[in-house]
């Protein structure tokens, strides 16, 4: 029987299908490794996991070993590429769980190599080298040493070799990614020559699979797109600019929550914390049960609206730590337990990420990603 969730989160599997029909038309014949981390970008790993089973995707890019072995125990039984850091202390994670480990610390190198040999398993590790983001990666005069110390471990095989673009989705001026492409190409150009040769080369995330040819190698790494949404407006634009079509994209999630109470307020009565508000006529307000420990950010408050029978109702006073308030004045016939959605769509009206994240001065990334994990998930 379906739960009577009081705040919930809808994710639409026809819609995930339709984006990872549009990525492996952008990805051709290489691998794609979904991201899934930062809970599934907020859609419930579990859940995605349960979805992205059924398609056909090689490889989850998650954060953590966390991560990695709740994916695991949800049933992923295909590849599953760590790309943040497991601690040297839990690299017994990576045989246990058949992880590929990002590496870029010549200390995970010593470590799972000899994990690797006293255990006679193979691991695999995929090194992310440095092109120009100074985030993780081997800095240029390091990879000698590394690849050196790589080759020491029989039972360690360079899978892949990677990279993370700096500036590739928020602007429209591509000089820097093509600098970092050519600076990738460069180290991959040393590791060969050096006596390695990883099958996989990959450096394409969202906005460079939709972009650029040039960075896809054998393998993809899409996030965002995935679940249906553009990296930024820039990246957008560059896709049309370049003849790219309207509708690749679609978003799968819908966050909605139930009115707990109805109520009218006078004129000049001030609306919660720190009287922020105070309303200028007779007012009927509905109180939500969601608040910034959800995921609905505080910067939101007196800015953003959400939709109850498809009207707008705006946000008055500020969000609360699991409450707020908006202003059902012009809406008729609200009731105790009406559904309201706070992001998605609602009848001819929609709220989306993006516009969220404009109001909230972030990207669509952080508003997905935000909503509290405990949150109920479910495939609609
Ligand atoms: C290493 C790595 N690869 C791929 C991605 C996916 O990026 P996007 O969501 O922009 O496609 C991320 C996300 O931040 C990442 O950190």
């Amino acid at each position: 029987m379906q739960k009577n969730y009081l705040t919930w989160v809808e994710v639409n599997a026809g819609k995930l299908s339709g984006n990872i029909r549009t990525i492996r038309q952008l990805a051709g014949k290489r691998l794609v490794a979904a991201a899934v981390k930062a809970n599934g970008y907020g859609h419930g790993l579990e859940l995605m996991v349960d979805l992205l089973r059924k398609e056909k995707i090689e490889y989850l890019a998650v954060h953590s070993r966390d991560e990695a072995e709740r994916a695991r125990r949800q049933g992923w039984k295909k590849k599953i590429l760590v790309v943040g850091y497991i601690q040297l202390s839990e690299l017994e994670a990576v045989p246990e769980l058949g992880l590929e480990l990002t590496v870029y610390n010549i200390e995970t190198v010593n470590r799972l190599g000899k994990l690797a040999e006293k255990t006679g398993k193979k691991a695999e590790i995929h090194l992310k080298v440095e092109t120009g983001t100074n985030r993780q990666g081997v800095e240029p005069e390091n990879i000698e040493m590394i690849v050196a110390a790589i080759r020491k471990f029989s039972q360690l095989h360079l899978k892949g070799v990677s990279t993370h673009f700096a500036n590739i989705e928020d602007t429209t001026d591509h000089t820097y990614a093509n600098y970092q492409l050519a600076e990738f190409n460069k180290i991959v150009t040393k590791i060969n020559s050096l006596g390695l040769k990883p099958p996989l080369r990959h450096t394409a995330c969202s906005a460079a699979l939709l972009l650029f040819e040039d960075t896809k190698f054998e393998m993809v790494r899409p996030g965002i797109a995935l679940y249906g949404l553009w990296p930024s407006k820039e990246t957008y634009l560059s896709y049309r600019l370049a003849g790219g079509s309207n509708s690749i994209l679609a978003p799968l999630l819908t966050w909605k929550t139930r009115v707990i109470q109805v109520k009218n307020v006078p004129a000049d009565a001030f609306v919660g914390y720190g009287c922020s508000y105070r309303t200028t006529a007779p007012t009927k307000l509905a109180i939500l049960p969601v608040g910034y420990y959800d995921g609905y950010d505080r910067s939101l408050s007196n800015l953003a609206y959400v939709l109850i029978k498809g009207k707008r109702a705006p946000v008055r006073g500020r969000i609360c730590m699991n409450l707020m308030m908006v202003d059902i004045t012009d809406i008729d016939g609200v009731k105790l337990e009406e559904e309201v959605v706070l992001l998605g769509e609602n009848g001819q009206e929609k709220i989306t990420a993006d516009q969220m994240a404009s109001w909230a001065g972030t990207v669509n990334y952080e508003i997905l990603s935000r909503i509290n994990g405990d949150i109920p998930r479910i495939i609609v």
